[in-house]
């Protein structure tokens, strides 16, 4: 077992209707609030009016700055810094999903110093030591952004995509209503259970003997390919809405981390540059990368692979081997049957843009953290992935 820290000092308010209580809960820390959200789906389905009518009653000041995209760039982080400072406000209040919330982060560091947010990102400045109080509302389950302390952002004209780690970017309270979920559309609420899967996946292949970590991780993808299927056949259930929710802010608030730190993150990494040379979303990306991955690293991981698939799919070969091809197929076809593309093809990404691809993981050094990645791997992998 591996030496770990565990710490997670986000308030969770979790259920119906939690986000009538934000007054009561950002209140004490400030009295004036930079809201951001992404490109109008809070506007569409009532939310944002709701939030910004619970700040009116109770005297909160608040502005926002609207149009995050998917797959958000250090230049929206950048201009929102400038809002946050030109109004001078106490607090972030992030509306919306992922990107929303991995751009709060980088404004909430970004409040305090002069440079870019992309120079922490570049490891170009120093390490964050202040940022401002950060709450979140989430709106789709996916990244777990809502209960950790990493931000990934992207500079697209440099194909670079890239995540910071500082404790100072918890943030302080989210409020998770599984009923805000129910107008993401299907193929993104697809992608979301992807991700929260991956991210099991990731810590899985961390180092370290952990049995306990093992099982709940285990179960987390079992129970999220379970309401993954269900949440296709019934997009409005609360209850499998609330589910998928917490699975997803479980998969990535540390709890899978333990005694496997730090997980090996090479999916995630190949995915970001699908991620910036195609904006592809994220979970869909991973559909693509993952099992490709795991056919070229079967060799190495074939008694993890054997654990998964006794446990998540109960199959009982004896061959390690067997069971590890199984396993892939397994996840391969769920990825399927959840309309998740499992081919660059499917993405509509042609054969031709091979070498694009492959410059842009020589560019960045695209690796594993357990699993280094040579430029041999790379050739692999991207061309399972066609
Ligand atoms: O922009 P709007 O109009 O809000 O629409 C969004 C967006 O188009 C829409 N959406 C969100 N909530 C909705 C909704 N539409 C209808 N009803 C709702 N309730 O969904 C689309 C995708 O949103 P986005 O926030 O981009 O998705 P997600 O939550 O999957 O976030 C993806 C980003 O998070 C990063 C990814 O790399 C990607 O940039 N990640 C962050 C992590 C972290 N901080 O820990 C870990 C992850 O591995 C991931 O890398
Ligand atoms: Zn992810």
């Amino acid at each position: 077992m591996e030496n770990f820290i565990h710490y997670n000092p986000t308030k969770i308010l979790f259920g119906k209707d939690v986000v009538d209580d934000i007054c009561q809960e950002i209140s004490p820390y400030g009295k004036k609030a930079l809201i951001i959200i992404g490109k109008g789906s809070v506007k569409q389905n009532g939310v944002y009016a709701r939030v910004v009518s619970l700040m009116n009653i109770c005297g909160l000041e608040h502005y926002t700055y609207e149009g995050i995209k998917s797959n958000p760039t250090f230049q929206d982080a950048d201009a929102a810094v400038k809002l946050a400072k030109e109004k001078q406000v106490d607090m972030i209040v992030a509306l919306g999903g992922g990107s929303v919330i991995d751009t709060a982060k980088a404004v909430a560091a970004g409040f305090y110093v002069e440079h870019s947010v992309w120079d922490f990102y570049l490891r170009k400045a120093p390490t964050p030591t202040k940022a401002l109080p950060i709450f979140t509302i989430l709106t789709l389950a996916a990244t777990g952004s809502e209960m950790n302390n990493a931000t990934v952002l992207q500079d697209s004209e440099n194909g670079i995509k890239t995540a910071i780690l500082n404790d100072l970017l918890y943030p302080k309270v989210s409020f998770l209503d599984p009923a805000l979920t129910t107008s993401v559309p299907l193929h993104y609420t697809a992608y979301g259970v992807v991700d929260l899967i991956a991210h099991a996946l990731e810590q899985f292949f961390g180092k370290g003997n952990a049995p306990l970590t093992d099982h709940y991780t285990a179960d987390i993808i079992k129970l999220a390919m379970s309401y993954g299927r269900k949440v296709m056949e019934q997009p409005e259930d609360y209850d499998t809405r609330a589910q998928i929710m917490w699975l997803a802010t479980n998969a990535l608030n540390g709890t899978l981390r333990a005694g496997k730190s730090p997980g090996d993150w090479g999916v995630h990494n190949i995915e970001h540059t699908l991620s910036v040379l195609y904006d592809i979303p994220h979970g869909a990306g991973l559909s693509i990368v993952y099992p490709a991955w795991l056919k070229i690293q079967l060799p190495k991981i074939k008694e993890k692979l054997a654990f998964l698939a006794k446990h998540i799919f109960e199959f009982t070969s004896i061959d390690d081997e067997v069971l590890g091809l199984d396993f892939i197929a397994a996840l391969e076809a769920f990825f399927k049957e959840m309309n998740s593309p499992v081919s660059l093809t499917e993405a509509g990404i042609n054969i031709k843009e091979k070498q694009r691809i492959l410059n842009n993981l020589a560019q960045n050094k695209v690796s594993g953290m357990v699993y280094p990645l040579t430029e041999k791997d790379h050739q692999e992998i991207v061309e399972e992935m066609f």
